[in-house]
């Protein structure tokens, strides 16, 4: 959990595998795009991510790349930012 701010949740995951080529920033929410090789990856799996984010939660999710150091070891890797609307449930009983 990264912060929790007036009326939604900010939940940020980093990797250090080298970030996402500039070139297919733009496509790796679309379904079936993948460059794992074939048979090895069915490019669904951040479409189902964007889906359940945005059309089930009401949420976002956006990507960049980072560079950070972590004890004294610089890295640069892919950062996904995901927001969801905090829903407080009211109970009738
Ligand atoms: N953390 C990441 N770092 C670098 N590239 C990434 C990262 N996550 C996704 N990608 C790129 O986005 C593409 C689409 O990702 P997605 O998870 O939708 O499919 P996939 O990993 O190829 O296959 P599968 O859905 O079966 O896991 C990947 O093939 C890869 O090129
Ligand atoms: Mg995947």
């Amino acid at each position: 959990m990264k912060e929790i701010e007036k009326d939604s949740i900010i939940i940020e995951i980093k990797d250090n595998a080298g970030g996402i080529p500039e070139e297919i920033l733009p496509r790796i929410f679309e379904p079936y795009f993948t460059t794992k090789d074939e048979g090895r990856g069915t490019g669904l799996g951040l479409y189902i991510t964007h889906t359940i984010i945005t059309k089930h939660l009401k949420g976002k999710i956006k990507v960049e790349n980072e560079s950070f150091e972590y004890e004294g070891t610089k890295y640069v890797g892919a950062k996904f930012s995901i927001t969801l609307p905090l829903i407080l449930s009211v109970n009738d009983n």
